[in-house]
């Protein structure tokens, strides 16, 4: 097995394990965050298909009303984020990921038009610097969804998107059933599948407040 399609079955594996017991993160966490600091200088290259972004732009058309607080989760270099801040042009957008190097690459991307608005910082999904209802929107592109941390930063009424490039055939990819049995678990409603083959995405709502 050459070292790319090794390093696509530990990304694998690593989601499964953590999906299904978050608490094992910690064991974890070290390697992915070697994995992808070592992948940053290359993945604009690796990410640059024109439908790289389709399924997250996709289930980003649905949103409305539009949000005003955003967060990409596991942003990588940025890609998500920056496609979020330009079908929203009102709102901020925080791109957070758990590899400094994916940051440093993502802040270089930034475009000065976008740097107002636009953030890019190092923080770890499964325990967020962010208080309790932050966001109206956290999208995740090809990313472990850490579904309690998620349920915690959406406002009431906020979107959730997880949108997975390849499909079923990408190494972090989680099935539309699980993602919904765990959010519905949380309240959340109103969900919404997109395909845009390959790629799949998922658009749930947080219960608004009664
Ligand atoms: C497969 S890449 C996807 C990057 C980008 N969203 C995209 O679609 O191109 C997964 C990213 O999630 C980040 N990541 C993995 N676990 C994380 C965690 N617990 N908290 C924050 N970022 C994490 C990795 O460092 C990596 O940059």
């Amino acid at each position: 097995m050459n070292s790319q399609a090794l390093t696509r079955r530990i990304a694998r594996l690593t989601t499964n394990v953590v999906v299904r017991w978050p608490r094992l993160w910690f064991l974890l966490r070290p390697l992915t965050r070697f994995q992808f600091d070592r992948l940053a200088p290359q993945w604009d290259a690796i990410r640059a298909s024109e439908t790289a972004y389709a399924p997250y732009e996709a289930a980003l058309e649905r949103v409305d009303p539009p949000p005003k607080r955003t967060l990409d989760l596991g942003t990588g270099t940025g890609g998500a984020a920056l496609a979020v801040a330009r079908r929203f042009p009102e709102a901020e957008v925080v791109g957070a990921d758990i590899a400094q190097r994916m940051i440093e690459q993502a802040r270089a991307n930034l475009t000065d038009d976008l740097s107002g608005r636009v953030r890019f910082e190092v923080a770890d999904a499964s325990n967020l610097p962010y208080g309790d209802g932050s966001f109206d929107l956290v999208g995740l592109s090809n990313m472990i969804p850490f579904f309690d941390e998620l349920d915690r930063v959406l406002a009431p009424g906020g979107f959730l998107i997880a949108a997975f490039s390849g499909g079923a055939e990408t190494p972090i990819y989680v099935p539309p059933e699980r993602l919904r049995a765990e959010l519905e678990r949380r309240g959340f409603t109103d969900f919404a599948e997109f395909s845009t083959d390959p790629g799949t995405a998922l658009l749930a709502r947080k219960r608004a407040r009664a």
